[in-house]
């Protein structure tokens, strides 16, 4: 995983920094980040764009992790920026995010994120459905500015992932139905209004996809669906934006492509299609989460209560759990880790490793092969870069971790840990305590 490596100490280094000497500084748990891997990724997608003499712009699904720190360093990528709310919005204004860079997503954007977003002058809003394509057209005359969108919409193409994450699908909450005549009457719609500009069109086929053939049917549907609108209305789609959803390998089961191999297999889908109708090449573009942050980070937990159910299992229970990682318990996920503090140990025991909330279900990860671990133990956890920070909660009032970044052998903190008195900032008394 990127930088981790092993030091002589028999301790887990990530980005030059042990990561036990990490765990003493900022306590556990504790989310690192592999800052390096997030700049070789970034780097990596945009390269194979420039390779191949592609305009395109790599924007970073900042669902997957959002912080300040971390727009900051998308910003320092030339990355731009997709946000789903005005809480991300906010952040990306905060972190001084080019705002011609950032995309607006989302099926029920309310009117005050969309004004938001019009005093932003933001590079586009991608429109979801009608009603939205009504409040943009009416923001957008009444302040006698322009707006670009793109058109969401569904090629009705599935991939292959948990039912949660697809998203492309006809029966979706998102987008315009490409194949029913709405993509088409919503286009129709927007060209005419007179402050509206349409730069193109985007689809989002699902997440964690490991094969390109959703990618390149769905570009191959639309470019032929452009090909009929060249012709009898004549449009001209600027922009193509394919979404994210590029897979990572989070145990040895997962078998990803590089994320360079997907974006060459779209492009030569694309150009092979345009070249086919004698359309212009459009810009394309994408939009990676997970494949930009998700492998680079790594939690750290110490190791706690010991449980042993005799012919069983064993369940071994860390100092976080569903409220800081989500995905076993939504999703299923699975996830490898190993003893941070003696990793070359060798292999004991099979040992479940059990949250610390109080429901059965919030477990981390089934029959993970361990040394012999003992409480006060370092549990490093893998991949959970993407959507481990950003789906975090409260559950059970524990405080959210920290978040460290580390590069070059320094580390740098980025977001604090929440501190009880944080718990309750927001809490109103029914009445004032009593002063005695
Ligand atoms: N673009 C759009 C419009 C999206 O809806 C998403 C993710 C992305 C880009 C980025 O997808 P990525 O490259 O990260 O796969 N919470 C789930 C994942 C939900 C993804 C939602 N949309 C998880 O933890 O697996």
């Amino acid at each position: 995983y990127g930088t981790a490596a092993v030091n002589t100490r028999g301790h887990l280094e990530i980005g030059g920094v042990d990561v036990v000497e990490l765990a003493a500084q900022y306590g556990t748990p504790l989310y690192l980040y592999d800052v390096a891997l997030i700049r070789e990724r970034a780097r990596g997608f945009k390269q194979t764009f420039d390779k191949m003499g592609i305009t395109a712009q790599v924007a970073y699904a900042s669902k997957a992790f959002a912080s300040v720190a971390m727009m900051q360093l998308a910003e320092q990528e030339e990355l731009s920026l997709d946000v789903v709310s005005g809480g991300e919005l906010y952040t990306a204004q905060k972190a001084g995010f080019p705002a011609e860079r950032i995309h607006f997503h989302g099926n029920n954007k309310s009117r005050e994120e969309l004004e938001m977003a019009f005093d932003a002058n933001i590079g586009c809003i991608v429109a979801d459905n009608f009603y939205e394509l009504a409040l943009i057209d009416e923001i957008s005359q009444s302040r006698k500015q322009k707006m670009s969108i793109l058109l969401r919409i569904t090629p009705g193409i599935e991939a292959h992932t948990h039912d949660y994450i697809l998203t492309g699908q006809e029966d979706s909450k998102f987008g315009f139905d490409l194949n029913n005549g709405q993509a088409e009457e919503a286009l129709v719609m927007a060209v005419e209004k007179p402050f509206i500009n349409v730069l193109g069109l985007h689809c989002h086929i699902g997440s964690q996809i490991f094969e390109t053939t959703g990618f390149t049917l769905a570009a191959e549907k639309i470019i032929g669906k452009l090909a009929d609108w060249k012709e009898r209305l004549a449009f001209e789609s600027t922009v193509l934006n394919l979404g994210g959803g590029f897979g990572i390998r989070y145990t040895a089961e997962d078998d990803p492509l590089e994320p360079a191999a997907y974006v060459e297999e779209i492009i030569r889908k694309v150009q092979e299609e345009t070249k086919r109708f004698g359309m212009t090449m459009p810009e394309i573009w994408i939009e990676p989460g997970r494949s930009l942050v998700g492998d680079a980070g790594v939690t750290i937990y110490e190791t706690g209560s010991v449980k042993d159910v005799p012919n069983v299992r064993k369940y071994i229970a860390i100092d976080g759990g569903m409220s800081d990682n989500i995905r076993p318990a939504l999703y299923e996920a699975k996830y490898e880790a190993v003893l941070a503090n003696r990793v070359n140990d060798p292999i004991e025991e099979i040992v479940s490793i059990a949250g610390k909330c109080c429901e059965s279900g919030d477990m981390l990860i089934w029959d993970l092969p361990l040394p012999k671990a003992a409480a006060g133990d370092l549990l490093a956890v893998f991949c959970t870069g993407a959507y481990g920070y950003s789906m975090a909660n409260n559950y059970n009032r524990i405080p959210r971790p920290p978040v460290v970044f580390v590069e070059n052998g320094e580390a740098k903190i980025v977001i604090r840990r929440e501190t009880y008195e944080d718990l309750i900032k927001l809490d109103l008394p029914l009445q004032l305590p009593q002063m005695s």
